[in-house]
Formats: C-alpha cells, structure tokens, sequence
C-alpha cells in the first residue's frame, strides 16, 4: 500500500453508506439518466461497493442481466443485503483482472472507482474487453481537483492547516487525473471511440454539524480512515476548526454541492 493511500479503507459497509454511499445513491440516477441505456442489456458494475449503482441499474434500467463485482467481500455482503433480485449475480473481483468473460456485456459500468485503481488503463482495458461490440463502458470519478466534492475539500483545507504532514493524503494531490482532458485521454488510449465527459453536480447539504462530522469518524473512506487515526486531542481541535469553518443555513443546516466528471465511450 503506497504512503497516500495508506488509510483507504473499503471493508465497513453501514459506515460507507453513511459517509459516501448516501451521495453516491444521488448521483447514480443523474449518470444512468445521461447514458439513455435501451431495455433490456447486460450490464456490469465494477467497483460496485455497496450496491449504489446496483440500485439504481434495477430500478431504471430493466437490465436482462446485471454483475456487480468488488474486491471487498464486507461491501458485497451488504450489497446482497440489500440487493436481491435474481437479475443480480455478486462476484468478489478486480477492476484490472475482471473474472468475466471476453464479449459478453453491453454496458460496463463503473462508479467512483477508477482512481483507486493502481492500474487504470488496465481496468478500462479489462472493462473493453469484456464489452459486446457496439457495447457502452462509462463511469464517473468525483472532481477532486476542482474542489468538486466540496464536503472532503472542505474537511481537508481545515485538517491540513492543523497538520501539514497530510497534504499528501489529499485526494486533490493523491488524483490530479481526475479532469475531463486526463479522463477523455485515459477512454481514448483504451480504444473506446466517441468519448465524451460531463460534468454532473448534485447537492450535498448536511442537517447539521453532526450529521456532516460523523461520517468522518467512522473510518471508511480515506478522510474517515485519516480521522479515525489521530489521536483525540488532535480530532477535537479538528472538529472544533470544521465547525467554525463550514457554511450555514439560517435553519443550521450545511449547503455544499458534489460534481462529478462523467465519461462515456463505445466499443
Ligand atoms: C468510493 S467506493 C464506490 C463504491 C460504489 N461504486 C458507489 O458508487 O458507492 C470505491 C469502491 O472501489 C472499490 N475498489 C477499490 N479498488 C478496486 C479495484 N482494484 N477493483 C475494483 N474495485 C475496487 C472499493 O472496494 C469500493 O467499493
């Protein structure tokens, strides 16, 4: 595990969900809504985490079939938790050695996962291969060189001015790639042909402090993973920094917005 990625941490479904998988529930509709996709198709989740884009490929997409594949078995569980459909099969796997067969998918999907990936040209590789002809591969990352994902940059500004020794766990530094020009060359290289990116923002309002602080002491996440490792002192001051920082509602609440780059190609 590299240095920045040491506190990745992709095992506690219940607190993925309450970190992340609430915004990813959110955007997975706009991104499938973007792509029209026909009645109908075989579709392929990689990365599928806890099922957010699962989800939402069986409640809009009537898929004929749909595989959803990650290589954390605590995601999985909680996915088929929550998931079942007997049009959903569940299989533990990597991005860059997909365990499905050459040419047997007509979209293949991926959700906020790319850039955790060591090897993103061999998982785009991976996800063209097992493509039909014709087929779609599409998938979104968060904009997080643009401060896109406002509630992590806003966590970040204020943890890395109390502790500059984790500026290189940033995800702005960490994903530099994550831009339409870097995107769009990263499809293209892959042989995908007609690429296109867009930019699709959702809002992310917290109800109030808490609601936005706890996710981040629950360890699932890289920013969770990073907070859940200081030692006590140093999270109250942290906390206490966050609160005096973050803009407010009259009624309390915290209104931030989420944008994500999303990229589409055919086979
Ligand atoms: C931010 S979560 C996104 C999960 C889900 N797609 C969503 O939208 O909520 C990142 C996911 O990438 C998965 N992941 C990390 N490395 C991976 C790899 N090499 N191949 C496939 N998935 C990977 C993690 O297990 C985790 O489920």
């Amino acid at each position: 595990m590299s240095q920045s990625s040491r506190h990745d941490a992709w095992q506690a479904g219940d607190s993925y969900d309450i970190y992340m998988g609430r915004w990813s529930r959110g955007i997975a509709p706009r991104f499938l809504d973007w792509l029209s996709p026909q009645r109908q198709l075989d579709w392929l989740d990689v990365g599928c985490g806890t099922g957010a884009l699962s989800a939402a490929i069986l409640a809009r997409c009537d898929p004929k079939s749909l595989l959803s594949i990650d290589p954390s078995e605590g995601f999985l569980t909680k996915a088929r938790a929550a998931l079942q459909d007997n049009r959903v099969h569940f299989r533990q796997g990597d991005a860059q050695d997909l365990p499905v067969e050459a040419a047997s998918r007509d979209r293949i999907v991926s959700a906020l996962v790319l850039n955790f990936v060591p090897d993103r040209g061999k998982a785009l590789a991976e996800m063209k291969r097992v493509a039909r002809p014709g087929a779609t591969v599409a998938f979104y990352v968060w904009d997080y060189p643009g401060g896109g994902i406002a509630f992590m940059r806003a966590f970040w500004t204020t943890a890395t001015a109390l502790d500059p020794a984790a500026s290189d766990l940033t995800e702005d530094r960490r994903f530099p790639f994550c831009t339409p020009r870097d995107l769009t060359a990263l499809a293209e290289k892959a042989g995908l042909s007609s690429v296109t990116c867009e930019a699709i923002e959702i809002p992310t309002v917290f109800a109030d402090f808490d609601d936005y602080w706890v996710p981040f002491t629950l360890g699932a996440g890289p920013a969770p993973g990073y907070c859940a490792s200081l030692a006590e002192d140093a999270r109250q001051r942290l906390k206490e920094r966050l609160r005096d920082s973050l803009p407010r509602n009259p009624d309390g609440s915290i209104p931030l917005t989420a944008r994500a780059w999303a990229v589409r190609g055919r086979c």
